[in-house]
């Protein structure tokens, strides 16, 4: 029985073109930053944030996990590129799987995000440049990056590659390439952080050649339909600003449509924009969603109102949450009965206990949180 009443948002999603995604609703779990992973090994208490978040025929997307010893910038984040690792998130994966949902494991490498603290042997920070990133006056500084050679190149790929592998042993159902934020990828595709004369640097073409050879490797490595990708070509966190982020968002969604199939393509809207006194989302993604040949995940200020409206008018297929999910583990249950949702609460984002701020915030009937999400929806 579908369940007429249904929000949009809680309506079942099923990717039209080659491709296999189903899902029960669309309420997505945006990839979140926990730095709660000890060591860089994922914790047992990840079991428990994460089957918070999780439903029946919904997908969680993990917190960024690092593909390699360079790929750090933040304290207590998770890896994907050990053994150690790949044992340490099977049970997480596999109590997600036994709430039904689907869960893809995001593939990070920070690039200049970081500091010589972060690196093995204490070593500069690897990136496309060698311009360190301008400090905000926030206190934190990053260390100057090393710019990588031409030749080195080629092992950063393949440590996506073998990340990706990694993931599938541990039982994800597929991966999501960071390839937003400011993060390595982007310093290769923005033109405010290449200042590259080699083959990775100038052209367009050039400048998102590693994003798309690590697209490439991590395709034939695990299919393309267990692939996906997050891109901002319209943000500027970290100094990583395009002068043209239209062409920029255009030319890598071609390059996505080369793979059919291809899992989907998450993308993060224009920063909020103040009318009237109050935020509102710009919503910059309607070029990039019409070209995609598949399924399209809108991610970046969304509450309940503005998903279900997006949904509506086909602005996009799926809408991923960040904050809102953190601090509701039973969103989109308080999404069908239109709940108040609790206050998330920025100050224990990056903090590293196991409970506070990441599994003690409260569900809306502390009985019921068993949740059986989307079984009506059969
Ligand atoms: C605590 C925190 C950690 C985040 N970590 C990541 C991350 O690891 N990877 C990523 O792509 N985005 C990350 N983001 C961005 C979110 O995925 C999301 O795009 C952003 O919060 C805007 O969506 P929202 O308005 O629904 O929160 C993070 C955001 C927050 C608040």
């Amino acid at each position: 029985m579908v369940n007429q009443a249904a929000i949009p948002l809680l309506t079942p999603y099923k990717q039209q073109v080659g491709g296999k995604l189903e899902l029960n609703h669309r309420v997505v779990l945006a990839p979140m930053t926990r730095c709660r992973s000890y060591g860089n090994v994922p914790q047992p208490h990840a079991v428990l944030y994460y089957t918070q978040r999780a439903t029946s025929g919904g997908l969680l997307i993990t917190e960024a996990t690092g593909v390699s010893d360079t790929a750090q910038g933040y304290p207590e984040t998770p890896g994907v590129w050990t053994q150690e690792h790949v044992e340490a998130w099977k049970p997480i994966v596999d109590a997600v799987h036994r709430k039904g949902a689907l869960f893809i494991c995001q593939l990070w490498h920070v690039g200049r995000v970081s500091t010589n603290g972060f690196q093995p042997d204490g070593l500069a920070p690897i990136s496309s440049t060698d311009k360190q990133i301008t400090p905000d006056g926030s206190g934190m500084v990053y260390s100057k990056p090393r710019r990588l050679r031409t030749d080195e190149i080629p092992q950063i790929v393949d440590d996506f590659r073998l990340a990706a592998r990694n993931a599938i042993e541990a039982g994800f159902d597929g991966v999501e390439i960071h390839g937003a934020n400011g993060y390595l990828l982007e310093q290769f595709m923005k033109d405010s952080s290449n200042d590259r004369t080699d083959e990775y640097g100038g052209s367009l073409e050039n400048r998102c050649r590693f994003a798309v050879e690590v697209i490439e490797a991590v395709v034939r490595e695990i299919g393309s339909h267990r692939v996906g990708i997050r891109l901002s070509p319209f943000l500027d966190y970290m100094d990583c600003v395009d002068s043209n982020p239209k062409a920029l968002g255009s030319y890598m969604v071609q390059q996505l449509n080369k793979h059919e199939g291809f899992l989907y393509c998450h993308m993060v809207e224009p920063r909020m924009a103040i009318v009237d006194g109050r935020r509102q989302i710009q919503h910059g993604l309607l070029p990039f969603r019409k070209q995609f040949n598949g399924t399209f995940i809108a991610a970046g200020g969304y509450d309940r109102e503005e998903g279900n409206k997006v949904i509506t008018d086909g602005y996009t297929d799926l809408v991923s949450y960040g904050r809102l999910f953190l601090a509701n583990p039973d969103l989109p249950r308080r999404f069908e009965l239109d709940a108040p949702l609790n206050k998330y609460d920025r100050n224990t984002f990056y903090t590293q206990d196991p409970v506070v701020g990441y599994t003690d915030y409260p569900f809306l009937d502390e009985h019921n949180n068993d949740d059986d999400f989307g079984a009506r929806s059969a």
